[in-house]
C-alpha cells in the first residue's frame, strides 16, 4: 500500500480487557490521514485506554494495532497527545513557554533547531492558543484552562501525523472551547493529520467530526455521527430505550444509562 493511502491507525480484531472485564472486543478500524475521529462513551468505557493503545502504553488483549504502518511505540514523534487533564503541581519548575518548547524541539527532528527559530515557533504557538500573555508564567500557577491551552500547543507543535486529544476542551470557557476546537481542525486541514478526539460532549466538535466510535458496556458502534447518534442504534447498543433529539445543530441524548454517573445536566453530558 502506498504511503499516500496508508491508514494512520489500523486495528484488526482488537480487544482490550482487564481481568474478566472486557472494555471492547472485535474492533476493526482504519483511520485515514485527515480524518476527524471522535471517541464517545460514558465513564470507564475505555476511551482513554483506546488512546493508550495507540500510544504504545497499553498492549491489546487480542488482535493487532498499527500506527503509521508500524506497531505503536512509546515516545513516537509522529503522535501529538493532549492527555486527560491533570494539574501541574504549583512548584513545577517550567514556564509556559518551556512546556510548549518541549513540543517544538523535544524530539521530533533529532537535531535541535536553532534557538531563535525555536523561540519564534514557540511564540507563534502561544499566540495560536491565546497564551501569549502568560508565556513566562510558571505553569503551576496557571488556571486549569490556561494549562490546557498550553498542552494543546505542545501537542500540535511537531506537526504530528496523529493527534490524540483526551477531553481536551474540559475546563475551557466557551470562547476557548471554540477557539481550541477550530485550532485542532485547522491543524488537521493544514497538515492532513488524523485527529482522534475523546469526549463526553460531542456538540462543540460535531461540525468537524467524520466518524465516531461509541463505546458502551463492552460493546461499540462505529460510523458517521448520523449513522451512530440515533435513537434506534443507541437503544440497541445500551439494550434500553434511548432517544436522540437534534435541536439547533446540537445532539442531545435522552434516557442515557451512563448519565446517572453525572451530577450535572445529564442530557448534555450524556455523550
Ligand atoms: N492498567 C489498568 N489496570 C486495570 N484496570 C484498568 C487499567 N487502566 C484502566 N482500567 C480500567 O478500565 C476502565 C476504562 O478506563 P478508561 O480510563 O479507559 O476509561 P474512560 O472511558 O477514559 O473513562 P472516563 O470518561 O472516566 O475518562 C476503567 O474502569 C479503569 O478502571
Ligand atoms: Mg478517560
Amino acid at each position: 500500500m502506498s504511503t499516500a493511502t496508508r491508514p494512520v491507525v489500523s486495528l484488526r480484531g482488537a480487544g482490550l480487557a482487564f481481568g474478566d472485564r472486557v472494555l471492547w472486543d472485535g474492533l476493526d478500524l482504519d483511520i485515514r490521514p485527515g480524518e476527524y475521529f471522535a471517541v464517545l462513551g460514558g465513564n470507564g468505557t475505555g476511551k482513554t485506554s483506546f488512546l493508550k493503545v495507540l500510544l504504545g502504553l497499553l498492549p491489546l488483549t487480542t488482535g493487532t494495532v498499527e500506527v503509521s504502518g508500524e506497531p505503536p511505540r512509546r515516545g513516537s514523534g509522529r503522535i501529538g497527545y493532549v492527555p486527560q487533564q491533570r494539574a501541574f503541581a504549583a512548584s513545577t519548575p517550567l514556564r509556559a513557554r518551556d512546556l510548549v518548547g518541549l513540543g517544538v524541539d523535544g524530539h521530533r527532528w533529532g537535531i535541535r533547531l536553532g534557538t531563535r527559530s525555536v523561540r519564534r515557533r514557540v511564540d507563534e504557538l502561544l499566540e495560536l492558543v491565546g497564551a501569549g500573555s502568560y508565556a513566562d508564567a510558571p505553569v503551576g500557577t496557571l488556571s486549569g484552562g490556561e494549562q490546557q491551552r498550553l498542552r494543546i500547543a505542545q501537542a500540535i507543535a511537531g506537526d504530528p501525523e496523529l493527534l490524540l486529544c483526551d477531553e481536551a476542551l474540559l475546563s475551557l470557557d466557551l470562547h476557548h472551547q471554540h477557539a481550541v476546537s477550530e485550532l485542532v481542525d485547522e491543524q488537521r486541514r493544514r497538515t492532513d493529520a488524523a485527529v482522534v478526539f475523546v469526549t463526553h460532549e460531542i456538540n462543540p466538535i460535531i461540525e468537524h467530526v467524520d466518524r465516531v466510535l461509541y463505546l458502551a458496556g463492552g460493546r461499540f458502534r462505529v460510523g458517521t455521527p448520523d449513522e451512530v447518534l440515533r435513537g434506534d442504534v443507541l437503544s440497541e447498543l445500551y439494550g434500553t430505550r434511548i432517544d436522540v433529539v437534534r435541536t439547533g445543530g446540537r445532539v442531545v441524548v435522552v434516557g442515557h444509562p451512563d448519565s446517572s454517573h453525572h451530577t450535572h445536566d445529564d442530557q448534555e453530558m450524556a455523550l
